[in-house]
């Protein structure tokens, strides 16, 4: 949930490690630090808040120094606090650690540690790490690389680390176990990060670190090792993405700029993969007619947004390809002992690729037997290389904590699955799935189509952004984007809300509707529309305020809000309906005054279980 970056080269350190933790700080941003190389010292600034207090600190500081490591925080183990900001320095100021992750026996390292003489002056985990180091710097190597790998053996849990130490004062060692770390290579300069983006403008090659693997990077040379320290040789990725779509481009805010890129991540999703007059192109994937008729059930997992996505998914596979779909999210289905063999098929859906319950969930999955099959918008993120298969979203960077463009996207590459699973089955018929071919390729214009109609939404924001409790209702694909909608408002706007299924609001719900109670129903699904609309008179009578979001016609003079979007295929209605509750709760929290990009006690990617 944090950022690391580091930097080995010839320029001031600082200004590059600030520049990254800013890029960065969508992921954690309660507290900020750096340690830079000053003459063979360490030096080390750190406060609470955001990269922008670390960034007036070094003015009043300056580091200078051209080998550094830095951090932002999201914290786990102690309260936000200067203390407990990375980095985290050893009792004799030689070595410094930023960390990510958490180590799940650090009482028992720290209390062992304690018994050999070392003070601890922060609450959290990391502390023990550049002690441990310096243990065994002093008791069994005289090696830098050699004394990380000892400590990192002991230690249990998650962790991406960089280390600085003034006994090899040219160096950063990183490491990491069950965290992303990458090493970013341009002319005489190396970056280390937690994530591409902060370093996307130094570079597009990457060594991407797996499980264990240590890099020693010096200015003229990195070198890697495996987890017994014999040199390995690692292939440098290019990761395409351009560094202006990692910027505001003229937007207030990721949030607002990632809803509008929407009509082109869709296309970009589509890419060639729908060609006219012929069979879907899915080159990711090899699964033959004999191996999509032999699962007895495709298992669809992923956390938030992205399990919202596997809901809707569930339909589109049901209804076109006939198999079973079971949709579960990540941190219940890790621990449920699920029914899975070889003829279960498990979809994996994540934006970040780095979702530690998604991670644990697809590890559980494939010793049980079942391919496994990765949706993921990150390039060669731990998720992708886990899997047997990955099929990337293509949706560019998503900043915003808040997923937008990722669920449609993610909505729209399930859809052209199902429909290849379909076609290899022969389980619908052409013509069906030409038309839902069709209704896929001219969605993007109708979500523009919606962008451009936006202000009934902006008068929704203005005249409710007061209120305590809202709801969200609808039947089918409807409800399943009233989840959606709600989670919106609830991360963005901290206004307490309830997706629900409009027949079950009578179960129990109901009791809470009273007078100026909102309630948002979506209600595209024609069959279903009278059986929705007398739910909405339900609560009306009992004194709500009605906004429906519809494509069907159907007399609205009760309702306070009214808004008609365009028609499509039922099993892609989410994608459409989907556009308006992003822009409420993106409103609503702007009339908030809230930090839409960064909500409270969230983080974009949850890499700690
Ligand atoms: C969505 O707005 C949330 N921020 C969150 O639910 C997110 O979708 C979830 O944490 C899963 O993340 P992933 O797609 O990166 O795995």
């Amino acid at each position: 949930m944090c950022g690391i970056v580091g930097y080995v080269g010839n320029r001031k350190s600082s200004e590059i490690l600030l520049n990254g933790l800013s890029r960065l700080e969508y992921r954690g941003y309660d507290s900020a630090g750096i340690a830079t190389m000053e003459r063979n010292k360490i030096a080390c600034i750190k406060t609470k808040g955001k990269v922008k207090s670390l960034i007036d600190l070094e003015k009043e500081n300056s580091l200078n120094g051209a080998i550094g490591i830095a951090h932002t925080r999201w914290a786990t183990h102690g309260k936000p606090s200067t203390e407990n900001s990375h980095p985290h320095l050893d009792n004799s100021k030689k070595f410094a650690v930023v960390h990510n992750g958490i180590i799940e026996n650090y009482k028992e390292l720290k209390s062992f540690l304690q018994k050999n003489g070392y003070t601890f002056y922060s609450q959290t985990d990391t502390e023990i790490i550049p002690n441990l180091i310096a243990y065994y710097y002093k008791k069994m190597t005289p090696r830098f690389l050699e004394a990380v790998q000892l400590a990192c053996n002991d230690l249990i849990g998650s962790f991406a680390i960089a280390v600085l130490s003034t006994y090899e004062p040219n160096k950063i060692i990183a490491v990491r176990k069950d965290s992303p770390l990458v090493i970013g290579k341009s002319n005489f300069e190396t970056y280390i990060c937690s994530d591409v983006l902060g370093i996307l403008a130094y570079t597009k090659d990457f060594y991407i670190l797996n499980d264990y693997e240590y890099a020693e990077i010096s200015k003229d040379e990195i070198k890697f090792f495996n987890k017994t320290l014999q040199p390995i040789e690692k292939e440098i990725k290019s990761i395409e993405w351009d560094f202006s779509t990692a910027e505001k481009n003229g937007y207030d805010d990721f949030m607002l700029k990632e809803i509008y890129e929407q009509p082109i991540s869709i296309r970009e999703t589509i890419g060639s993969k729908l060609p006219i007059d012929a069979p879907s192109n899915l080159d990711e994937i090899t699964f033959t007619r004999k191996y999509l008729s032999s699962l007895n059930k495709i298992f669809i997992i992923g956390c938030g947004t992205a399990m919202h996505a596997g809901l809707v998914a569930k339909a589109m596979f049901e209804n076109l390809c006939n198999i079973p779909v079971e949709v579960d999210i990540a941190s219940e289905f890790r621990y449920r002992n699920p029914i899975i063999n070889e003829k279960t098929l498990a979809i994996f859906i994540s934006q970040s690729g780095e979702t530690a319950d998604t991670i644990a969930a697809l590890k559980l999955a494939k010793s049980k037997g079942a391919k496994t099959l990765a949706i993921c918008n990150v390039i060669e993120s731990t998720i992708t290389r886990e899997a047997d298969y990955t099929i990337y979203t293509h949706a560019g960077p998503e900043i915003a904590v808040a997923s937008t463009k990722a669920y449609t996207s993610q909505l729209i590459l399930l859809a052209i699955i199902a429909i290849h699973f379909a076609e290899v089955l022969k389980s619908t018929d052409t013509e069906t799935l030409n038309t839902f071919k069709n209704d896929i390729l001219s969605i993007s214009n109708k979500v523009s189509e919606i962008l451009e109609n936006i202000d009934i939404l902006k008068e929704f924001a203005q005249d409710n952004c007061n209120i305590e409790h809202a709801f969200f209702i609808g039947r089918r694909m409807d409800y399943l984007v009233s989840l959606e909608g709600s989670l919106k408002l609830k991360e963005i706007t901290y206004i307490h809300s309830e997706g629900y299924a409009a027949g079950e609001l009578k179960h129990g719900p109901i009791a809470l509707i009273e007078n100026g109670i909102n309630v948002i129903t979506i209600i595209t699904d024609q069959e279903l529309m009278d059986k929705t609309l007398s739910n909405v008179h339900e609560v009306i009578s009992r004194g709500a305020r009605i906004f429906a979001i519809t494509n069907l016609n159907f007399p609205h003079n009760d309702f306070d809000y009214f808004l008609n979007i365009p028609k499509t295929n039922e099993l892609l209605s989410p994608i459409l309906s989907v556009i308006p509750l992003q822009l409420i709760s993106y409103y609503i929290a702007k009339e908030k005054g809230l930090d839409v990009d960064k909500p409270r006690n969230l983080a974009k990617s949850v890499t700690v279980e």
